[in-house]
């Protein structure tokens, strides 16, 4: 395989009028973490279902673990594992049942089939439940059952589409510590969906930003961090107009933002030496009442409102 284990180009897909992706490329390093973020209907999952061979493009392509997404959809199907936004079951199957028939149809060798259903049982907790109808599992306990259904053809790329949507707060730790666990033991390359920042910063190294189908940003989840750290926000409440005031500040080098919200103003800024003053001064130039004022390191959750544009 490839340096990359999936490279997309110039990929598109849309819904009647709406523009589900839009000319999106990236490239994911084998045995890396890619997270795709955004809110909601920014054309994750449509991205996540073409690139596991569910729906076509309608321009452009990619390849996933060598194999081309459009010709050879079914090597790429063997290559990968996939949990859906949504797993669903047959509810009258016990889990043992559902992954023995998964197995069937897999083409996984008897030889191996028990062993590794256990396995991957195991991985995700479920042993002592195995013999239950999975219409008796909760969400977290079915989304468990999911991934090691991804996981029976032992695949090199796993796709996660919102792994932790709906589950509660510990069944959402469950699940990250679990796939967690997997991108260290098992090596595979993991994509995966999320509109959680936490989520995508515990697990992924690297995360493209999704924006109304566009990719609009994509980088290393370090650098992000290093760019967080490199930045303060000041917030100062003051009394006056301010049209000028904004004006000003945003003529400052080092002043990447300024936002007014009633009469509190909000500055984004790198620290680049002594900044303080320098704002105070700008402030009280024009503006000599302050009525109050704090600073704060700005969080990874700021970058991110702040290339969305929110
Ligand atoms: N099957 C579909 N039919 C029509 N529109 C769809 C369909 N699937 C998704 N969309 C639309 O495409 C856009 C992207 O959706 P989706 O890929 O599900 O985003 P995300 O997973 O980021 O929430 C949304 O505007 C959504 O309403
Ligand atoms: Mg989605």
């Amino acid at each position: 395989m490839s340096i990359n284990a999936i490279e997309v180009k110039n990929l598109s897909k849309s819904y009647r009028k709406v523009q589900a992706v839009d000319n999106i490329s990236f490239n994911v390093k084998a045995g890396s973490s890619f997270g795709l973020l955004g809110l909601n209907g920014a054309g994750k999952t449509t991205t996540l279902k073409m690139l596991v061979s569910l729906i076509q493009p309608d321009s452009g392509t990619a390849t996933v673990s060598g194999h081309d997404i459009r010709k050879k959809p079914m090597e790429v199907r063997r290559s990968i594992g996939y949990v859906s936004e949504n797993p669903s079951f047959y509810t009258r199957m016990t889990a043992m049942e559902t992954l023995r028939y998964l197995c069937k149809l897999l083409d996984v060798p008897d030889s191996k089939r028990e062993q590794r259903i256990e396995n991957n049982l195991q991985l995700v907790g479920l042993t002592d439940k195995k013999d239950l109808y999975i219409g008796g599992y909760s969400r977290g306990m079915r989304h468990r059952l999911s991934l090691a259904q991804a996981l029976l053809s032992e695949p090199e790329i796993l796709f996660l589409d919102e792994p932790t949507l709906g589950l509660d707060p510990l069944g959402a730790k469950n699940m990250r510590d679990l796939i967690t666990r997997l991108k260290s033991e098992k090596e595979v390359t993991i994509v995966m969906s999320s509109h959680v920042l936490p989520e995508v910063e515990a697990i992924c190294s690297e995360v493209g930003i999704f924006d109304h189908g566009k990719l609009i940003a994509q980088d290393s989840v370090e650098h992000l961090r290093n760019t967080a750290s490199d930045t303060i926000n000041l917030e100062a409440v003051l009394i006056g107009p301010t049209e000028q005031l904004v004006k000003a500040l945003l003529e400052l080098s080092f002043v990447n933002d300024v936002k007014m919200d009633g009469n509190r103003l909000i500055i984004n800024a790198r620290k680049e030496g002594e900044i303080r003053p320098k704002i105070l001064d700008a402030i009280y130039q024009l503006n000599p009442q302050i009525l109050s004022y704090g600073i704060q390191e700005s969080s990874l959750e700021d970058i991110l409102l702040r290339i969305l544009k929110r």
